[in-house]
């Protein structure tokens, strides 16, 4: 009976020990480039969006648009999804309007170093509304309908 129980109770601290696991490798899937590399952008914005009037956080704040703007540039080296899907002859038009989309958004990346540096808020604030106007554009046109 002691036996069996020692049994029962080393066998589900195995088996609860390997449960996060479990979950994390659901977690990771394995998702194409572009779509952790948005992810990562997503991130990123966000906790940028949180403590962009922090003065105390500026260098955080750098970092952060330098992080996303290297994720940024990762993403429009990949393509979208659908571009497969697309007649051939339309894909090289489809890619050339999506990287100039990537690149509009990387030049609204320099503007907002550029504020944040100078401690103008209220610009960065307004660059970052900005940004989501572009995102919300390239999600119409290149993101493919779940
Ligand atoms: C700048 C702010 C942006 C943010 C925060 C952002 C965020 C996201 C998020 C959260 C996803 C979904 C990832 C998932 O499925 O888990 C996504 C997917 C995607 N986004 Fe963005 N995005 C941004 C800008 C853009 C722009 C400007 C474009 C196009 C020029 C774009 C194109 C795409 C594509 C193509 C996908 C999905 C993969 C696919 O369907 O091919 N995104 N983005």
């Amino acid at each position: 009976m002691m036996h069996s129980t020692l049994i029962l109770c080393a066998l589900s601290t195995l088996v609860l020990g390997f449960l996060p696991n479990v979950f994390a490798t659901v977690a990771e899937e394995d998702v194409p480039a572009v779509v952790q590399n948005m992810r990562d952008i997503n991130k990123g914005f966000r906790t940028l969006r949180r403590q962009i009037d922090d003065t105390d956080q500026k260098d955080e704040n750098l970092k952060l648009i330098a992080q996303i703007r290297a994720d940024l540039v990762a993403a429009s080296k990949e393509e979208p999804l659908k571009t497969p899907e697309l007649p051939a002859s339309e894909r090289d038009a489809f890619l050339k309007g999506y990287r100039q989309l990537m690149d509009s958004v990387l030049a609204e990346m320099d503007k907002l170093k550029a504020a944040v540096s100078a401690g103008n808020n209220a610009e960065a604030k307004s660059l970052l509304r900005q940004i989501n106007e572009l995102k919300k554009q390239g999600h119409g046109k290149y993101q493919k309908e779940e």
